[in-house]
C-alpha cells in the first residue's frame, strides 16, 4: 500500500483513458483481452504510465492487463464512482455515491489493495455528495487511496477545497470545450493539479475537423489530432491530459506530439481556422 502518488514510471503526462477498454464513447471496435495487454504494455515502456478507469468494466480490463503483466506497481491508477457492469451496446450509467463496501470493491475489481487517484464524481444530493466526500476523505486518511479529484467542479464550489482534501480538478479541455481553463487556473491558485481529458471530444470533433478540413481523411487525422492534443496538453492551466487509445499506433503518434511541445502561432491559427470552417 502507497499514500502518496510515485510518478517515475510516468516520463509522459499522458494518461490513457479509459474508454480505451470498452466498445462505447469511441471510434474503433472494442479491445479484448489480449489486446488489453499489449495496449497497457505499450503505455508502460513509452512512459505512459497513468491509468484511468472511468467505468466497472474499465477496472475490470486494466486489472487484468496489469495482473498479467505483473506490473501494477508501476502504473498510477485512476477510479470513479462509477458501478454499473455493461457490456457492449448498453448503457454505462449514472455515477453514483461512494459508500462504505464500494473501496473494497474497487480494489478488488481492479486487482489492487489501493487506489493511487479516486475521482469524485458529484452527485446531485447536497447530502449525498457531502457524505460522499468525508467518506472519501476517510479513505486519504487510512492511505488506501493517496489522492482525491474532483470531477469538473463549478468556479463557486472551491469553498469545498477547504474541507475536502482534493488534490487535482478534472475536466474536459479541447478546442471546442475550454471553459475548463478558468476552472484549471482556480484550481492551481488553491495548490491543486490538473487534468483535462478528451482532447478529440471521444475522436468525434477530430474527425469533424478533418472532414471540414479538404485533406484526405488519414493525413487529416494525423495532422489535425496533432494540433488538438498539443492544444489541450499545453494549455496554460494543464498539468496532464486523460486521451483513449485503442490502437497502439495512437500511442505512438500521440506521443510523437507530446516530444514537439507547445502549439506555434501558426498552428494555432491553423487549428482556428478549421473550427470555423467546421462551425460554419
Ligand atoms: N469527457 C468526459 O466526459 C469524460 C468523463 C470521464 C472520464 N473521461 C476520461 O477521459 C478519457 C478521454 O476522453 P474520451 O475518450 O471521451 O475522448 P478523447 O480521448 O478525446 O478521444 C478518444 C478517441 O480519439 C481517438 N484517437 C486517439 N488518439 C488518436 C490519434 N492519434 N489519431 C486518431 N484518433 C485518435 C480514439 O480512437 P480509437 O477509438 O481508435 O481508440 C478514440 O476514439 C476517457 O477515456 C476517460 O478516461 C472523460
Amino acid at each position: 500500500m502507497q499514500t502518496q502518488i510515485d510518478s517515475r514510471a510516468a516520463k509522459l503526462p499522458l494518461v490513457l483513458g479509459g474508454h480505451s477498454f470498452i466498445e462505447q464513447l469511441g471510434n474503433d471496435p472494442a479491445i479484448g483481452p489480449e489486446e488489453a495487454v499489449a495496449l497497457v504494455s505499450h503505455c508502460l515502456d513509452r512512459g505512459i504510465a497513468w491509468f484511468d478507469t472511468t467505468y466497472m468494466p474499465e477496472r475490470v480490463a486494466l486489472g487484468a492487463a496489469l495482473a498479467d503483466l505483473d506490473r501494477r506497481d508501476e502504473a498510477t491508477i485512476l477510479a470513479w464512482n462509477f458501478f454499473q457492469e455493461f457490456g457492449p451496446g448498453e448503457n454505462v450509467g449514472e455515477p453514483a455515491a461512494y459508500g462504505d463496501a464500494d473501496l473494497d470493491r474497487l480494489c478488488e475489481e481492479l486487482k489492487t489493495d489501493h487506489v493511487d487517484l479516486l475521482v469524485v464524481h458529484p452527485v446531485e444530493d447536497p447530502l449525498e455528495q457531502r457524505r460522499q466526500e468525508e467518506l472519501a476523505s476517510s479513505w486519504v486518511a487510512s492511505g488506501r487511496v493517496a489522492e482525491l479529484g474532483a470531477w469538473a467542479p463549478p468556479l463557486d464550489l472551491f469553498g469545498r477545497f477547504e474541507d475536502v482534501p482534493y488534490s487535482w480538478v478534472i475536466a474536459p479541455f479541447n478546442p471546442f470545450t475550454r471553459r475548463a481553463h478558468e476552472v484549471f487556473e482556480a484550481a492551481r491558485a488553491l495548490g491543486a493539479k490538473t487534468m483535462a481529458t478528451s482532447p478529440f471530444g471521444r475522436g468525434w470533433d477530430l474527425e469533424r475537423l478533418a472532414a471540414a478540413s479538404g485533406v484526405p481523411m488519414r493525413s487529416a487525422v494525423a495532422q489535425i489530432s496533432d494540433l488538438m492534443l498539443r492544444f489541450s496538453l499545453f494549455d496554460s492551466g494543464v498539468d496532464r491530459l486523460v486521451v483513449s487509445m485503442r490502437r497502439l499506433e495512437w500511442v505512438t503518434a500521440n506521443a510523437a506530439s507530446v516530444a514537439k511541445g507547445p502549439l506555434s502561432p501558426r498552428e494555432h491559427r491553423r487549428l482556428a481556422d478549421l473550427l470555423r470552417i467546421s462551425q460554419s
